[in-house]
């Protein structure tokens, strides 16, 4: 594809993806988002053929004027818009599908622990919210949604939207997920909520067996008093046959 026909390409994505943007020379020249992948698009080529110094300091020039750092040796798809531009960071060995979108101070990075392919990987049509952050080698399935200020560091499925930190699915194919289950969030909190929620659920156990036991009571309001009456009448029968035994004699 040559370099025109991807400019014009980008420009037309933009004019349909943003309501902001009104004609093809405003998009040209003020989104510093699509001037940030053109600029990849050259240092990734020195970085390809070995050149790995003129790429950086290449990506170093294109993150001054634009306010984006993509590494040159990132994989960027076709039509990536990255709206507002500034503070975004994507990582060496990151992996960016076709037609994403992405706002300003979104991280593409690693989680500082590991080697290799460190980076993530965001598939076909995924959205990611402002400054968000989607850490380490991790998916984010295609067509997902990451909600702004989140922190995703696991994979996310297609289909979904993500939102929170750390993040939890609140989308799935269209269906809301509601989370019930404290385990289901790996919130700093959780480990508190989780305590809490067993101890109201033995507090609940005790209450209802005492419960129960109340209602036994009422349910026979003398039984005591009854059982010792019964007693006092067995005792009564067992003296009375001694007495019968002496009539007679
Ligand atoms: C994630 C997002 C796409 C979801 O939108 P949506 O499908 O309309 O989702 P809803 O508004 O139904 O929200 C679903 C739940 O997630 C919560 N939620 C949504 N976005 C959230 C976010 N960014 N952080 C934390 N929680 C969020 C909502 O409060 C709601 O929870 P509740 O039902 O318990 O109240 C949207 O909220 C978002 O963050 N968009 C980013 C926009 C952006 O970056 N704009 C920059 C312009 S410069």
């Amino acid at each position: 594809m040559s370099l025109f026909s991807r400019i014009r390409e980008d420009i037309n994505s933009v004019l349909e993806r943003d309501p902001a943007a009104r004609s093809w020379v405003e998009v040209l020249l003020c989104y510093p988002g699509l001037w940030a992948v053109w600029f990849h698009c050259a240092s990734h080529k020195l970085w390809r053929a070995k050149l790995y110094l003129p790429a950086r300091i290449l990506s170093q020039i294109a993150r001054f004027f634009t306010g984006v750092d993509i590494h040159p040796g990132a994989l960027l798809g076709r039509r990536l818009f990255i709206d507002h531009a500034t503070g975004v960071v994507i990582g060496e060995t990151a992996i960016v599908g076709s037609d994403v979108t992405m706002y300003q101070g979104v991280t593409l990075g690693g989680t500082g622990k590991q080697h290799g392919k460190r980076h993530p990987t965001i598939c076909d049509g995924v959205f990611i919210g402002n400054n968000a952050n989607i850490l380490g080698n991790i998916a984010v399935g295609e067509n997902s949604r990451v909600g702004a200020g989140s922190v995703v560091l696991t994979d996310v499925p297609p289909n979904s939207t993500v939102v929170g930190v750390p993040a939890h699915i609140v989308y799935r194919n269209g269906e809301r997920v509601l989370i019930t289950d404290p385990h289901d969030i790996k919130d700093p909190l959780s480990d508190a909520l989780i305590a809490l929620s067993a101890r109201v659920e033995e507090l609940d156990d005790r209450l209802s067996a005492q419960d129960h036991r109340i209602q036994d009571r009422r349910a026979q309001p003398f039984a005591e008093e009854e059982a010792e009456r019964s007693a006092y009448r067995s005792e009564l029968e067992r003296r009375s046959a001694y007495v019968s035994m002496g009539e007679g004699i």
